[in-house]
């Protein structure tokens, strides 16, 4: 590989779909605007050309007999190492393991660990901000669950609150397991305090649990800190897919003598040292304890590979990069009255990264985001982005003066109520997108009776466009993908 791939520039546009274009509603053929990288980060082309590469190779880890099955043990160990060097965790210290497709299938075992682990503790503390991924498995295996609020800041909320934290830490001291929390908010993409959170928890003798699902793409993470280990994390968690590897697996780092003190959650092939018929010895070796049956081994292989290349480019320097972007479309978006973005909107008072949630008054999200797509081939996400508590506390008192007579006040909040528009940002994107969502919006405002006109609501709530069938078959059929080679 040459030097130039891990120029910053060049790293940019190393992803595979920036150039996808799509036939638009009025007949125009455009780029597609790709805004939601939240729910899934587009393939990054280098990892996806090792990959092709690594097949030629591939064979089942787990043995060092023959040449194939040596090359993959050999890059599967190697993955594992990159995640902890990348996310600067003690390799002495933590065990890092790959589960499930993303990052639920993590935070579920992690809620299981740490119940088994602190039995005689029944609490964790959620910030009220989190994904349902990082709240449910908590409810469902903890027994109690305590929201905490999120500080407020002229009206709007902002990060977890840490003086609340402290003071539940201090009443609930003998009943808390742990804390919770997203170190990003896929709402707002507000960031959140987590080493402190850590410093805090630790203090009151609980453990830390951060939801990474919307960090490792965006910003540095230190889960060791040699120097102030009070502010460690206990585990961590976060998406391969979610990372710039759709593909790729979930993935856990933890404490080893956390999972060394409990029997692993999954049993099964690959995580024992022998079995007899009427008893089985678990090894003691990280990751094999932890990774029950054949792993996804290209996925993690191609995750490390992309986590070595941004460790290249530098973590700080791309979080800087997407915090000029991400300051900029805040910027941008203050400069259309019609449109209320969510959560504090001060990066000096709450640095964000990766998402920016809004609505355009008295618009509803599905109509802005159907319209986004059809006429605009903006790729946005729309509703309640699986964080309900969170939207449904923001959208309160978020009606503009000169809109808030009594009449309109009814309709408009329960039109709002449903949920919110997010556009969201990765590596790939440029001012030129932020322009085209403000060009987009703009749009919308000024001619949002004739839009109406075109939608209607299906069965689902859906908002389809009356004439518009996109020829998606035609634009990509997997059947003539599969079939040419062949016939
Ligand atoms: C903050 C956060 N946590 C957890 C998840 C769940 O991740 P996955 O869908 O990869 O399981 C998401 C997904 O959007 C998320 O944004």
């Amino acid at each position: 590989m040459t030097q130039s791939i891990y120029r910053l520039d060049a790293l940019r546009t190393a992803f595979i779909g920036l150039d996808t274009t799509y036939p638009l509603a009025d007949g125009r053929v455009t780029r597609r605007v790709y805004l939601d990288s939240t729910a899934s980060t587009l393939m990054f082309r280098p990892a996806h050309d090792a990959l092709e590469a690594y097949y030629r190779h591939y064979a089942n880890t787990h043995s060092r007999l023959h040449f194939s099955a040596k090359i993959s043990t050999d890059l599967y160990h190697w993955a594992h190492e990159k995640v902890l060097q990348f996310l600067h965790a003690d390799p002495e210290e933590y065990a890092c393991f790959f589960t499930g497709s993303g990052a639920t299938a993590g935070m579920n075992r992690m809620a299981r660990v740490f119940r088994d682990f602190r039995p005689d503790r029944d609490t964790v503390l959620v910030s009220l901000m989190e994904h349902h991924s990082n709240d449910l498995p908590h409810r469902k295996h903890a027994g109690r669950v305590i929201h905490l609020p999120l500080k407020e800041h002229s009206g709007q909320p902002g990060c977890i609150d840490l003086a609340a934290l402290e003071a539940v830490l201090s009443r609930e001291r003998d009943r808390i397991n742990y804390v919770a929390v997203t170190g990003v908010s896929n709402v707002t993409g507000i960031i959140n305090p987590i080493y402190d959170v850590a410093e805090l928890a630790h203090r009151y003798g609980a453990l830390v649990l951060v939801d990474g699902a919307q960090m490792v793409a965006h910003l540095p993470v230190w889960i060791s800190h040699p120097d102030q280990p009070e502010r460690n994390l206990d585990a961590f968690v976060f998406s391969g897919h979610k990372t710039y590897v759709p593909g790729s697996p979930g993935v856990v780092v933890c404490r080893k003598d956390i999972l060394s003190a409990i029997e692993p959650e999954e049993v099964g092939g690959g995580m024992v040292e022998r079995v007899f018929v009427d008893r089985y010895i678990i090894t003691s070796q990280f990751p094999d304890r932890e990774e029950a049956g054949t792993p996804n081994i290209p996925g993690a292989i191609a995750l490390a590979t992309t986590l070595d290349i941004l460790d290249r480019v530098g973590m700080d320097t791309l979080f800087q990069e997407e915090s000029r972007l991400i300051h900029y479309a805040l910027e941008r978006f203050q400069s259309l009255p019609t449109v209320m973005v969510y959560g504090e909107t001060d990066p000096r008072i709450c640095p964000r990264a990766a998402s920016i949630s809004f609505n355009i008054y008295d618009v509803d999200h599905g109509l802005t985001a159907a319209i986004l797509n059809d006429y605009h081939n903006i790729a946005v996400r729309n509703e309640c982005f699986c964080a309900h508590p969170y939207v449904e506390e923001m959208i309160r008192d978020d009606i503009p003066p000169d809109l808030r007579r009594e009449e309109n006040i009814l309709s408009i909040r329960a039109k709002l109520k449903s949920g919110m528009v997010r556009a969201s940002f990765g590596l790939y994107n440029t001012e030129e997108d932020v322009e085209r969502l403000m060009t987009a919006l703009r749009d919308i405002s000024d001619h949002i009776k004739d839009y109406r006109t075109l939608y209607t609501v299906d069965a689902e709530g859906n908002y389809v466009h009356r004439t518009f069938r996109p020829p998606l078959g035609e634009i990509f059929s997997l059947q003539s993908l599969v079939e040419a080679p062949f016939v």
